[in-house]
């Protein structure tokens, strides 16, 4: 078997390859990578490092000749048109190079959103299964990075966080719990033709949030509405799904997702 991951350099990427490492013998995994430099520590651990580019169809075929399973991490460009074309790319090259299964990291419950990112994750999700090749598709939640954009230190400071109006409710959870899901869905036989919505199984409110805040940093921190608020990230919260849930990452990394208190401690730095 082997296990050929794209993206290999990035922040998911390299999560799923060290939890893999824990799974597969080291021999069945090739880390895909498009420069010399960020192949260097896949090198020095010993991971076979094959050079990929997106932008770059003939660099594709070979680097995913032979794997029993394609991990396609959706291209990190900001202009969509760009990503469709290179997710093209990719999915043609896994087709050439008869890949066996192919895993896709999606958007968690694409078809709520209003906004063109996860629609192009859908139309994605749908030139794959035309491919005939037997898929996966890992849907991940909005990362609960985006809490980075509300300043919770300040917040602390203040004893208040301010948010706009409205019954805000999320399913975000960190990276690591996404690359502990994807690791096991790739360290295990089957999976195929099936759709994981990866995601808290339950929703977490702005109050759980400041209740998580008060706690971590030992005071108090009340939550207040604001209509007055301007950041641009409630835009964007109110164009995707970011509150279903699924219990599919619980199923399959076999514990709840990580605690939200213990998901904010990195945006907190007390
Ligand atoms: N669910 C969410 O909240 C969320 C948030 C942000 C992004 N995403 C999506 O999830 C993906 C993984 O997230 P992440 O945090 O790991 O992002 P990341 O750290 O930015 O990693 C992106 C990876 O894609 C690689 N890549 C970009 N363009 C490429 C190309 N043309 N050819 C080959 N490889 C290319 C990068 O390679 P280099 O190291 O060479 O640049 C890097 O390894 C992102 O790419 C994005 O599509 C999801």
């Amino acid at each position: 078997m082997s296990i050929v991951i794209t993206g290999a350099s990035g922040k998911l990427g390299t999560l799923i390859l060290n939890q893999l490492l824990h799974k597969v013998p080291m021999n069945q995994i090739i880390a895909c990578v498009r420069s010399r430099e960020t192949a260097m520590p896949y090198e020095e651990l010993g991971i076979m490092v094959r050079y990929c580019d997106y932008d770059r169809p003939d660099s594709l075929e070979s680097a995913f000749a032979g794997a029993s399973k394609l991990l396609f991490i959706s291209s990190s460009h900001p202009d969509d048109t760009i990503r469709m074309r290179q997710h093209t790319h990719v999915i043609e090259a896994a087709k050439k190079s008869k890949v066996e299964q192919l895993l896709y990291t999606s958007f968690a419950f694409p078809e709520k959103s209003s906004i063109p990112l996860p629609h192009l994750h859908l139309a994605t999700e749908h030139a794959i299964q035309a491919t005939g090749i037997p898929y996966t598709f890992l849907r991940n939640a909005l990362y609960i990075d985006f809490i980075g954009t509300l300043d919770l230190k300040t917040a602390i400071e203040r004893g208040e966080l301010r948010v706009p109006p409205g019954d805000w409710l999320f399913n975000s959870i960190p990276r690591q719990d996404i690359a502990l899901a994807a690791a096991a869905v790739l360290a295990e036989p089957g999976h195929l033709n099936k759709t994981y919505e990866l995601t808290a199984s339950s929703p977490w409110s702005f109050s759980d949030l400041t209740a998580a805040m008060a706690e971590l940093a030992r005071r108090p921190v009340s939550l207040q509405q604001d209509a007055t608020i301007q950041n641009w990230i409630y835009g964007f919260l109110r164009k995707i799904d970011a509150s279903s849930t699924s219990n599919d990452l619980e199923q399959l990394i076999g514990r709840p997702s990580t605690s939200l208190k213990e998901s904010i401690k990195p945006f907190i730095s007390l």
